[in-house]
């Protein structure tokens, strides 16, 4: 067995079928000789389906990729993931935040415990929505990174399940322009702050936790035993802060895998015990997929190896996100820290160099919004960048009346926008083909020769489209661990520990080496452009 996939010898074989015909692979043409290629390239996971027939790949370089991740020991590395094993070998813990999901009674490792924290949290939520912390109408979640990015994604992709009556605000950065416009707002004795921080000790967290506690009190709040709790598995710390009430969890919870534990209080007080539970069984349907499912058919296992075809092979060094809903758009920013913090890595778990790429830059937006901004570079620039639609068959807009058939008529745009996207960037436009139109704000003098090719797209340009039927919980849930899970399968085969995050250190260390300067303005021993920029922005 090969543990890291530039090692085996299937990487060969993948190199000569790159050249031979992975190279000039053509979507458009493979579809018009196989008719059947949709069926055989769309696959059915839990709450998800999945067309991947618009990629550059065929059944011959799917078998390859399949060879690969055998090679690779893929399968047993999942199930030493899924059994506790310290697949996190930098920091000598297991990464178990499949057991956060599972149902009570599972024969997964601290079933119990993660019960008890289940109910726990869930009453405190429910709790609260009943008005046993007094009459709370806002919620202030104070974390950052994976004590933000999840919950705050969830909480908005949830909002037809939530209560107008009970607003979630989420504030994460240290500039205080995040938190000011919140507090603004609110009233200290209708209000809940909720600390998130696994660690309890994030500069940013802090920061806002501290500024909050003044502003609460300078605002009338007394009991702020009652006002603040505390989500972190450094409960000492939240108690040393003043917190009477913190929900722990344990250190095998990674930050951006920890939406699924306390850390998702936010998401229970928003859309309630019933649906979080919901969310839970969406991803414990997932996981199921997972580790039960033939890599053939796995979706998250055919979504890495695509992954890892378009990186290593193609080069493509980018994967653009476009969900179709507008609950949706924080997910592009969430996918960013799952993917690239877990596998924005540079040596192998053998802390050997790499020479092979590793995680691409995930970014996008919401569709519609992005096609008026960044789509013209996907169509017509000079780079390949795939792209993930996310389309939702049925809306939940939550009206009624002539407004719910105006919005229903809106979602089939937004629907025929997302296709036309796709088959746009597979099919493109030859010169020739432009050279026949008639474009109304084409210039009348410039050659039409030279116009067509401005107008011609060269197509061939691959998308993966995922449909979840409707934007649920448990659509949701499954949808966010089929990420993980994929993000899980190209680090396996990339050989590297998906699960620290040394390179937020360094700047960790100098930020708190440069805080003293910004008061005394100091620039010895400073780089020159250090020095200067301090110099700059100190002067009077
Ligand atoms: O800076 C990166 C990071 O450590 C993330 O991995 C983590 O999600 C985030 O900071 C927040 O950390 P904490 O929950 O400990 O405040």
């Amino acid at each position: 067995m090969t543990t890291r996939c530039d090692l085996s010898p299937v990487w060969a074989e993948l190199q000569a079928h790159y050249a031979a015909s992975g190279r000039g692979f053509d979507i458009r043409t493979a579809y018009k000789a196989d008719a059947g290629r949709f069926g055989a390239l769309s696959f059915e996971a839990p709450e998800v389906f999945a067309d991947l027939s618009k990629n550059r790949v065929d059944e011959p370089t799917l078998t390859l990729l399949l060879k690969l991740a055998r090679d690779c020991g893929l399968e047993a590395r999942r199930d030493a993931l899924l059994r506790g094993d310290p697949v996190n070998t930098t920091e000598g813990r297991a990464v178990l935040h499949m057991a956060l999901r599972a149902p009570a009674g599972s024969d997964v490792p601290f079933n119990l415990e993660v019960q008890a924290s289940l109910d726990a949290m869930l009453a405190f939520a429910e709790g609260v929505r009943r008005g046993e912390r007094g009459e709370i109408t806002d919620v202030v979640h104070i974390g950052i990174g994976g004590s933000d990015l999840g919950p705050a994604m969830v909480v908005q992709a949830l909002q037809a399940f939530g209560r107008r009556d009970l607003r979630l605000h989420f504030v994460s950065n240290v500039d205080g322009h995040d938190l000011a416009p919140v507090l603004a707002g609110l009233d200290a004795r209708h209000t809940l702050f909720v600390i998130a921080s696994k660690t309890f000790t994030t500069q940013e967290t802090l920061a806002n936790a501290q500024a909050a506690k003044a502003w609460f009190l300078a605002a009338g709040g007394t009991d702020i035993a009652r006002h603040f709790v505390a989500t972190s598995s450094n409960t000492a710390a939240a108690a040393a802060f003043g917190i009477a009430t913190t929900f722990g969890f344990w250190d095998w919870v990674g930050g951006r895998y920890s939406l699924w534990s306390v850390i998702g209080l936010p998401i229970a007080i928003a859309v309630g015990a019933d649906n979080f539970r919901e969310l839970l069984a969406g991803a414990h349907a997932m996981d199921r997929h997972f580790a039960g499912t033939p890599p053939e058919r796995n979706l998250p296992v055919l979504l890495g190896l695509v992954d890892i075809w378009y990186r290593n092979f193609h080069g493509f060094t980018s994967r653009s996100v476009a969900p179709y809903h507008q609950g949706l758009r924080r997910l592009p920013a969430y996918l960013q820290q799952l993917e690239m913090e877990s596998n924005g890595k540079g040596v192998d778990l053998d802390g050997n160099a790499l020479s092979m790429g590793t995680s691409p830059v995930v970014w996008g937006e919401a569709g519609t919004n992005g096609q008026h901004a960044y789509f013209q570079m996907l169509h017509q620039g000079t780079d390949v960048i795939p792209v993930e639609f996310i389309a939702v068959k049925h809306p939940n807009h939550g009206v009624s009346g002539e407004l719910a058939e105006k919005l229903a008529d809106q979602h089939r745009k937004l629907l025929a926008n997302c296709l036309a996207q796709s088959q746009a960037l597979m099919q493109g436009k030859t010169a020739a083909e432009a050279l026949t139109e008639k474009a109304p704000t084409a210039s009348a003098t410039l050659d039409r020769e030279v116009l067509a090719r401005h107008r011609s797209f060269p197509g061939n340009r691959p998308s993966t489209t995922l449909v979840l039927d409707a934007l649920t919980p448990r659509s949701l849930g499954a949808l966010i661990a089929l990420y993980e899970h994929r993000v899980f399968v190209t680090g396996a085969l990339w050989g590297i520990n998906s699960f620290d995050q040394w390179g937020v250190e360094l700047g960790k260390a100098l930020c708190n080496q440069l805080l003293p300067r910004l008061d005394n303005g100091d620039t010895t021993g400073l780089d020159g452009s250090t020095a200067g920029l301090l110099a700059r922005l100190l002067a009077a």
